[in-house]
């Protein structure tokens, strides 16, 4: 028996039933279900780096315990992100490539390029905005009954940021919240549900939205405008990207990087935030009587949401790894979700201490040169979330299990219904 059979929703097998080989932890419904924590617990336990002979992505390793992914993060050279760093690999016929897929030189002059938007100095001169609509977002939701948090908060904001960073036009932005979702959600790349018609649509309407909002700085650029300070802008007016026009496939890939990046993490810690203290609500006590905690709670709450599941590389040459011979060729996929539960790194994996001390060692961003570009938005996003929240509400109360994203790579929520108790 092997859990890798199931077909349709059927519930999980136990992990200790089956044999250890046969633990594929690639299956979407692990997570749809969430039930990948005892599985990654024996692994971990019993077979931290874990081969995988036979999967919908083809063969793989799994590395599972947090010492070791930083061991491959950090080492760029035996492990390499090309082509691609979800656990498939792309169709063809949608061809993208951006910088996260790219390993040095072309992944640091890229990288470089864009790096300014997420500045500290840009960063400070987005939080009043960040503060005004995350306000008026609050200030809107309905308080005699339940409600989505997704579809109203976590979703609203993260598009809202995102035309903000990239200056789209504001009355399109939940676009780029459905561009996000059908540049992850392939069967091939993570067991996601979108068709291969519907995603090329939705990435051949994200290029043509771009190309045209990108001719339009252009030329506002060329009749004397200042430069804005936005994504695209800075794009055009950087010497390793000012011709990306010309290259469509890197064009496309770093755009949905720079929307994916900024999307779907940020929306599921937000929705892990509130589920998280619901869960312990001993926790959310602590936070109410001390809103000085809101930074620590943001990194601990980002180590347990774990919103990205995994990276994944290449061995560029044979290799060892916990006693285990990695071929060149092979793929390395980081569980990050694991490793982040490691309880040889952290005490108490599994519970959320929001007054944990370095709660920010955690590995949701990554480690090495690949690590995060937008994390210190991520964090701020969530803590001005919070801010704004314990000014208007005593209480966000789950009402019943929140529906998870059928994806091994984006873990997250689908709906979550809530009911919200105003401050007295
Ligand atoms: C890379 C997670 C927010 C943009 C990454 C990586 C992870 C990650 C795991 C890969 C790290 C590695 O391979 O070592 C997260 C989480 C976030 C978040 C958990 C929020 C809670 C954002 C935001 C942006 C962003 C808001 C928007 C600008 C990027 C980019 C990369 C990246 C551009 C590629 C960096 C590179 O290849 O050099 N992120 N991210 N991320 N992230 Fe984030």
């Amino acid at each position: 028996m092997t859990n890798a059979a199931l077909q349709e929703n059927a519930p999980l097998p136990d992990p200790y039933s089956l044999p250890l080989e046969s633990i594929n932890l690639s299956d979407p419904y692990l997570y749809s279900q969430n039930r990948w924590g005892d599985y990654f617990r024996r692994v971990r336990d019993e077979d931290p780096v874990h081969y995988q002979k036979e999967s919908p992505f083809g063969p793989f390793w799994s590395i599972t315990r947090f010492e070791d992914i930083v061991a491959v993060d950090t080492n760029h050279e035996v492990f390499s992100s090309e082509p691609f760093i979800m656990i498939g690999d792309p169709d063809d016929s949608i061809p993208v490539s951006n910088f996260i897929s790219m390993d040095p030189p072309k992944h640091d002059e890229q990288r470089a390029a864009v790096q300014s938007v997420v500045a500290p100095r840009n960063l400070a001169a987005m939080e009043d905005l960040i503060r005004e609509r995350i306000g008026a977002i609050l200030d809107n939701l309905p308080v005699d009954r339940s409600f989505d948090w997704v579809s109203s908060v976590s979703m609203e904001l993260t598009s809202q940021m995102l035309a903000t960073i990239f200056d789209f036009p504001y009355e399109e932005r939940h676009k780029l919240v459905y561009w996000s979702d059908m540049a992850t959600g392939a069967p091939e790349l993570s067991g996601g549900n979108a068709s291969q018609e519907e995603r090329f649509a939705a990435l051949h309407d994200m290029v043509n939205s771009f190309g045209a909002l990108w001719e339009q700085k252009s030329a506002s650029r060329l009749a004397g405008n200042p430069i804005g300070f936005d994504l695209i802008s800075l794009m055009e007016s950087n010497e390793d990207t000012r011709d990306m026009m010309t290259r469509p496939a890197e064009f496309m890939g770093n755009l949905a990087l720079l929307i994916v990046g900024g999307n779907d993490t940020t929306r599921n810690s937000i929705s892990g935030s509130v589920l998280a203290m619901n869960q312990f609500p001993k926790e959310f006590d602590k936070l109410r009587a001390n809103p000085k905690l809101i930074p620590n709670m943001v990194s601990e709450i980002i180590r347990w949401q774990t919103p990205l599941a995994h990276m994944r590389r290449v061995a560029t040459c044979d290799t060892e790894l916990g006693g285990k011979l990695i071929k060149k060729g092979d793929k390395v996929v980081m569980w990050y979700i694991s490793g982040n539960r490691d309880e040889r790194v952290i005490e108490n994996p599994d519970q959320v201490i929001i007054d944990r001390a370095k709660a920010r060692h955690h590995l949701s961003f990554g480690f090495g040169i690949h690590r995060c570009m937008g994390n210190r938005l991520g964090e701020m996003q969530l803590r001005i979330t919070w801010e704004e929240i314990l000014k208007r509400f005593d209480d966000i109360k789950v009402m019943e299990e929140p529906e998870r994203v059928h994806s091994n790579f984006v873990f997250g929520y689908s709906s979550m219904q809530v009911k919200l108790t105003p401050k007295a």
